[in-house]
């Protein structure tokens, strides 16, 4: 199977709001894959071309490649500082990228999908360039915001042409722009209005969201794609005229592709992405990404993938809705976000894929709080998760000389509780195999949760005094229950998972472990690691203080 997430655009850094929605779901699902022994790998790169770049490069009077390269390491230093996983992590401005591009856009052309048409675009007189996208600003036909871009209304989320703008100006000189002729190449997005209907309904493995919002697209009709830009910075349109690129929500998806090419290449395995992508190979791709690129995934990518007709169309597409700040929209322009260098300069990663991953599921809104992400830190990662683990090992130090201890004969009640956390451990597979990542997070903690109850209820502290047999029952019942849950929290917070491992004395590390092994005991006599708890308490003071560095405005 082939994970990928939405690759980011190299013009900005990251925020929360980027991870719950898409990377750290795919990096779970992917971990998960591992864990069921499929052969799985989780590409994503960055996204290096489009007006955006282009327009910030020309600000700060550098190349937009010099842009690029800045932010393509810190996107990626930013996602592996809280544990995404990718195989591989590539570039749209790899030449690699560039070849592929221009032969999809080729195969395109010569099957007819793509057609050539001369159209009316924006030209600044005064800078002697063509306006496309974000070059233009100017008034929204439709709701009458001011500053709406070229391509869009950040007020009423339409799409928009630059040429439908009201009022419109160069972004870069203020002047008011002319009409002027130019060739375009168009997609014809409108042929597979049918196709696209039928395989939206038909596909079993889409969700809702996706299904629903593309249909609502389809029913309101699909208009020819303009696929091309009056500019220089993009892959250049074969066999056409310099200043000429193709848009860069033409080559974006392609990298999906170019990338896993680029992986194979570097893996010295040159062929084996067409493992991935070939028709008639038996994998799947599953591409994750934002709720707000849906129309771009699950209509333009798809029909490009059909037109062409040699790779996989995807499996499944996993949107992830907005997540706010404090019950507000993050917006890095109005400095109201969490970047997630930040964060991580105070915390480390699990607490927060843990928080991202239990707020809401991940096809409803989210909120991040403080106060609540503070509150279940302590309650559930403290209190819950690690006082059991905690209570369970240091009894077994000072009473059993850190060794696993040999049970006797399991009571009824030992039998129900091992039972149920299999039962559990069913669950959390089938939520985790229908992207229900909340659910199976919170199946793990219910494990946590019966394990406290149990050591309560059986007070291994007291048996110890007048039963010493049974207080090594019950602590070995413990231990296997903390086992199973090292190995299935492993995809949410894998170095929790590795602590707890090491905690448990464990080799080798609980990546390798099989979900079908999850259950599987931990036999007497083991020799536990040096306890300490995985996770403290935050006190309200210091809460209070990390809530001042995070939670400042940033402009
Ligand atoms: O919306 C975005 O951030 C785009 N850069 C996502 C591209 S995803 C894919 F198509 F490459
Ligand atoms: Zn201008």
């Amino acid at each position: 199977m082939l994970i990928t997430a939405a690759l980011p655009y190299s013009n900005d850094r990251l925020h929360l709001g980027h991870l719950r929605s898409t990377y750290i779901p795919a990096d779970i699902y992917y971990r998960y894959l591992k864990k069921k022994g499929v052969k799985a790998i989780y590409i994503c790169a960055t996204d290096e071309h489009g007006t955006p770049i282009a327009v910030k490069a020309e600000r700060e009077g550098v190349s937009p490649k010099q842009i690029a390269d800045y932010y393509h390491k810190l996107i990626r230093e930013d996602l592996e500082g809280v544990e995404c996983s990718f195989s591989f992590f590539s570039r749209t401005t790899d030449p690699l990228h560039y070849q592929v591009t221009q032969s999809f856009f080729l195969k395109l052309l010569q099957s007819g999908y793509i057609y050539e048409q001369e159209i009316e675009q924006l030209k600044c007189p005064k800078c002697n360039r063509f306006l496309p996208d974000r070059y233009v600003e100017g008034t929204c036909p439709h709701c009458g915001y001011e500053g709406a871009r070229g391509d869009a209304c950040e007020s009423c989320g339409r799409y928009l042409r630059p040429t439908e703008l009201i009022n419109p100006h160069c972004t870069i000189c203020g002047s008011k722009p002319i009409l002027v002729k130019s060739k375009h190449w168009f997609f014809k997005l409108s042929a597979f209005q049918d196709r696209l209907r039928e395989w939206l309904t038909n596909n079993k493995s889409l969700p809702d969201n996706v299904k629903n919002y593309a249909l609502k697209w389809i029913e309101e009709g699909l208009r020819d794609w303009d696929i091309t830009r009056d500019m220089s910075w993009g892959v250049p349109i074969p066999q056409a005229e310099p200043n000429k690129v193709i848009y860069v929500w033409f080559d974006a998806p392609i990298g999906y592709i170019s990338s896993t090419m680029r992986w194979a290449i570097e893996n010295n395995s040159p062929d084996s992405w067409k493992d991935y992508w070939l028709r008639g190979s038996d994998a799947k791709v599953i591409h994750f990404i934002g709720k707000d690129i849906i129309y771009h995934h699950a209509l333009f990518w798809v029909a490009m993938l059909m037109a062409h007709g040699d790779f996989h169309l995807p499996h499944s597409i996993i949107a992830g809705e907005y997540l706010t700040l404090e019950g507000r929209k993050m917006s890095k322009s109005r400095g109201w976000y969490i970047g997630i260098a930040d964060y991580l300069k105070l915390m480390d990663p699990d607490p927060l894929r843990y928080y991202l991953i239990s707020a809401a599921p991940l096809d409803k809104d989210a909120d991040f709080s403080w106060e609540d992400f503070i509150r279940r830190y302590n309650d559930e990662l403290v209190d819950t998760l690690s006082n059991f683990i905690h209570r369970t090992l240091t009894l077994i130090e000072r009473s059993f000389n850190s060794t696993v201890p040999d049970p006797s004969e399991f009571s009824n009640i030992d039998e129900e509780v091992l039972n149920k956390v299999k039962q559990l451990t069913a669950l959390y597979d089938s939520a985790l195999s229908s992207y229900r990542f909340r659910d199976a997070l919170n199946l793990v903690m219910e494990i946590a949760h019966l394990g406290n109850k149990y050591l309560n209820e059986n007070a291994p502290w007291s048996l110890l005094k007048t039963d010493q047999e049974r207080a090594a029952t019950v602590l070995y019942v413990c231990v296997q229950m903390i086992k199973t849950i090292a190995s299935l929290i492993q995809p949410f917070m894998p170095s929790t998972s590795e602590r707890i491992w090491k905690l448990l004395g464990l080799e080798g590390s609980p990546e390798e472990e099989l979900l079908v092994d999850a259950c599987k005991p931990i036999p007497p006599g083991r020799k536990i690691g040096q306890v300490s708890p995985i996770f403290k308490r935050i006190s309200s003071e210091r809460a209070k203080e990390l809530k001042q560095m995070l939670l400042q405005h940033k402009s």
